[in-house]
């Protein structure tokens, strides 16, 4: 096992949600806690990608601020085994992440003057067009300004921006998430070479498991705040441990045999202020039993590089 260069013990985030203090007064309404995040562990080895995925507000973003110290953890570690200031983030807008004032030879030069303020401007010129380069722009399109651009290639500035400030570790949030197809496949298609060129390692989000499929080495699925089950990718697609997983693999279109009906994914996700008891996941599982509304399922320790956290899969997990 390569060393990790990211390693995230127990990690916790809650968020207060209550009402104003006088509107709690007067209608004596409780407190409200929010479980972001909720006892979440993982390691990232050098120069892989572990992705997270599930549906929306499972608490993906939040542990991407919590990496990247944008929100600090309410329990648990976090441990960079790299240099902090190596380390970047993709969002999923790139549009509004990009400075619509400044025109792109500045954005992507800004974090090269942050490394070394004493460079000349033409060693600096030079590299922002070697950066343009690499992401297949033009060193041409230094002088326009981020309107000018499409939704793909913003994301290679931003792409541009992010491999100026010199990263080992990247967090990328949902990257291509907002471009078309096509273009998502160009960008994941650009994000990979550069991984293999540089080395670099990636936290990778989304909510789509056939994204994740071509980009990452382990994946964690979450759901409500917890990660319910991580394996390596090719052993996740071929043997999903966690009804949940199943369920999420259900919804992706099979190129194999596209006319076969997809299930739609069933039932609601339950708000993280108050969610179900024992196993968070027992009102939409078809596998839920009488243990599952009561106790809720640790992950598994570690067997074969897979843990999953579910009564039903755990008898299983020697398959
Ligand atoms: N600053 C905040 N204050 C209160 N609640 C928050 C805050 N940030 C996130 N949350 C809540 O925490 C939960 C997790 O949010 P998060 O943004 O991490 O989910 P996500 O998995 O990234 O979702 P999406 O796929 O929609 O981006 C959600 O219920 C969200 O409403
Ligand atoms: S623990 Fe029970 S409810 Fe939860 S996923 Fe497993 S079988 Fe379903
Ligand atoms: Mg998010």
């Amino acid at each position: 096992m390569t060393e990790a260069i990211l390693e995230v013990d127990a990690l916790e985030r809650r968020f207060d949600v209550s009402a104003p203090w006088l509107n709690r007064v007067i209608e004596r309404k409780p407190r409200r806690t929010l479980r972001a995040v909720d006892g979440v562990d993982f390691d990232i080895a050098r120069g892989q990608t572990l992705a997270l995925v599930g549906e929306s507000g499972c608490g993906k973003s939040t542990i991407a601020k919590l990496v990247t110290g944008l929100h600090a953890p309410s329990g648990g570690k976090i441990r960079f085994n790299g240099d902090p200031e190596k380390m970047q983030m993709i969002f999923q807008d790139p549009f509004a992440s990009l400075n619509p004032r400044w025109r792109v030879g500045r954005i992507v030069a800004e974090p090269l003057r942050t490394l070394n303020p004493q460079a000349p401007e033409a060693q600096v010129t030079a590299r922002v067009e070697e950066l343009l380069d690499t992401v297949g722009l033009s060193p041409a399109d230094a002088v326009k300004y981020p309107h000018e651009f499409s939704g793909g290639q913003r994301q290679r500035i931003s792409i541009a921006r992010a491999l100026a400030g010199e990263p080992e570790f990247l967090v990328c949030d949902e990257p291509t998430s907002a471009l078309d197809v096509s273009v998502q496949a160009q960008v994941l298609n650009l994000m990979k070479r550069l991984q293999r060129e540089m080395g670099l390692t990636y936290l990778f989000i989304s909510h789509d498991l056939s994204v994740v499929r071509h980009m990452a080495d382990v994946i964690a699925v979450m759901y409500l705040g917890r990660i319910v089950e991580i394996q390596p990718t090719a052993d996740l697609f071929a043997t999903p441990l966690h009804p949940y997983t199943r369920m999420l693999l259900d919804t992706i279109p099979d190129l194999e045999a596209p006319k076969r009906d997809r299930a739609p994914m069933g039932g609601e996700v339950p708000s993280p202020v108050s969610p179900p008891s024992g196993c968070s996941f027992h009102p939409r599982c078809p596998l839920a039993f009488d243990r599952c509304t009561r106790e809720r399922p640790e992950r598994e320790p570690r067997v074969h590089d897979r843990r999953v956290a579910c009564f039903a899969a755990a008898e299983n997990t020697d398959v």
